[in-house]
């Protein structure tokens, strides 16, 4: 399979931003991190940030026709984006989404998600590890190992 994980908008930022929220780990630990986790799985890995919404929108177009699943941090976008949601919706993508944070343990602004509501399920509050767990779930999706 090939899984697409994309990254939202100041999350090119991780390692130093707001560590007590986020962790220490940068965006590019992450990745590597779910590039180890891809190999284990057998499964190809295209790994992205954008802090733009239009190019996040782009690139899920275009998932539709290169990828089998995409894996979604929308970051800060999760609650105002309906224009990521429509374009989730268009693609018809087996979808995870991931916050490293738990988001209802913060602001009551970012306990509404729009994504979520086109997502198979939502892993937050984890960290990185919630990556790792969205790739396992993902791939033992796609191989029809669970629903
Ligand atoms: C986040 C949570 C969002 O509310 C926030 O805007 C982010 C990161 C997370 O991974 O915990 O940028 O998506």
């Amino acid at each position: 399979f090939s899984l697409l994980v994309l990254n939202g908008p100041n999350l090119n930022l991780l390692g130093t931003r707001q560590p007590e929220v986020y962790g220490r780990q940068t965006l590019d630990d992450i990745a590597e991190m779910c590039r180890a986790t891809a190999d284990e799985l057998g499964v190809e890995l295209d790994f992205r940030q954008s802090n733009h919404e239009g190019e996040l929108i782009t690139w899920i177009q275009q998932a539709r026709n290169l990828n089998d699943g995409l894996i979604l941090n929308p970051a800060a976008l999760t609650h105002t984006s309906v224009g990521l949601l429509d374009a989730l919706l268009a693609a018809e993508l087996p979808t995870i989404e991931v916050h490293l944070s738990n988001l209802h343990q913060r602001e009551d602004f970012r306990r509404h998600s729009f994504t979520a509501q086109a997502a198979l399920g939502v892993i937050a509050g984890l960290g990185a590890e919630g990556y790792r767990l969205a790739l396992i779930a993902l791939t033992r999706h796609l191989a029809g190992q669970i629903a």
